[in-house]
């Protein structure tokens, strides 16, 4: 299991080193999810792709090398669906304009996430920092730390557990299936337990279940919401993965579904809570990882 270091982060982190370090991301980020929203889910997933992956250290940014060149963003559960690396990208040209050598891309990823939340769904959140990247990126690892969306819920609560993360947090956390879009190519169209009529209108968007292109929403009520929406899909079993559904398998979780889908302020506030301590997974702290230049390439 990798540690979590949630001591060792600070809300602020940069105050005085950069001041206007999280208003700077923000800025990039209001910019691109305003004219994109679809962005908004990009950045949100990058988080949670970067922390289950190394711990939160920017290795899900790293381009391949000819060194290095099977990199985590080159495996399948990153190439081609992940998206958002250029918003980093400018948010870190604008920080190292700024202030250079100061914010780590891990950090940028974080505040990436938590910006997306406030535009997408009002959820205000403070968020600790004082990351720092990491030099190793290896695609085989993306493969098997991140969950796939056939995994049942025995296997999804190993997953979470395995980064420190509780059921609650994985129903909570869930919820930013309300955002963003899939490839055709990863809906679990043969499971018995989503809505068959939902199945029907999946398959009618898709006319091939092997595109890498066209892509369906998450949440067809309020695709660009991050809300409780999905939660209310979940109930009527309209989601696009068995792992969505399978939020419903046991008693435990079934609870909590019908109480988000019930309580949107509380989801809200939980799911601020919950992006805060997957941030605490694996951090690399102190006089461990560096502080990128550029978070496409270790220093
Ligand atoms: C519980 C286990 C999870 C599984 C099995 C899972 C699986 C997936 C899959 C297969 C996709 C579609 C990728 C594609 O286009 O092929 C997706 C999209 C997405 N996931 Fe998850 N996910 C999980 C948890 C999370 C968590 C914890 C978050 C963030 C907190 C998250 C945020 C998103 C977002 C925002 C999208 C849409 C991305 C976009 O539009 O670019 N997911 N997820």
């Amino acid at each position: 299991m990798l540690p979590t270091s949630s001591a060792s982060l600070q809300v602020g982190f940069y105050g005085c080193k950069c001041p206007k370090a999280e208003e700077i991301v923000r800025k990039v980020v209001y910019k691109a999810v305003a004219k994109t929203p679809g962005l908004g889910a990009g950045l949100t997933r990058l988080f949670f792709h970067d922390c289950f992956v190394r711990g939160c250290d920017a290795s899900v940014l790293l381009d391949p090398t000819p060194a290095n060149p099977n990199t985590e963003k080159t495996s399948p559960p990153n190439n081609p669906s992940l998206h958002g690396f250029d918003v980093i990208d400018e948010a870190k040209t604008a920080l190292e304009h700024h202030c250079p050598g100061v914010v780590s891309c891990a950090d940028i990823i974080a505040f990436a996430a938590r910006d997306a939340a406030k535009f997408l769904g009002g959820i205000t959140y403070a968020i600790p920092s004082g990351r720092h990247d990491g030099r190793v990126s290896i695609a085989a690892e993306a493969l098997q730390n991140l969950p796939p969306p056939f995994f049942n819920l025995t296997q999804l609560i190993t997953s979470f557990a395995s980064k420190g993360l509780s059921v609650d947090d994985l129903v909570t956390l869930s919820g930013a299936h309300s955002i963003g879009e899939s490839r055709c190519s990863s809906l679990s169209l043969q499971d018995p337990s989503i809505e068959p009529s939902f199945i029907a209108f999946l398959r009618s968007k898709c006319p091939s279940t092997a595109s890498r292109t066209v892509v369906v929403d998450q949440d067809i009520v309020t695709p660009n919401k991050l809300d409780n929406q999905y939660y209310k899909n979940v109930i009527a079993h309209k989601v696009l993965f068995s792992s969505d559904v399978a939020l419903l398998a046991s008693p435990q979780t079934a609870t909590l579904v019908e109480g988000f889908a019930r309580h949107q302020g509380a989801w809200k506030k939980k799911f601020g809570a919950a992006m805060v301590k997957m941030g605490n997974i694996g951090v690399l702290i102190g006089n461990q990882g560096e502080v990128r230049k550029t978070c496409r390439v270790a220093n």
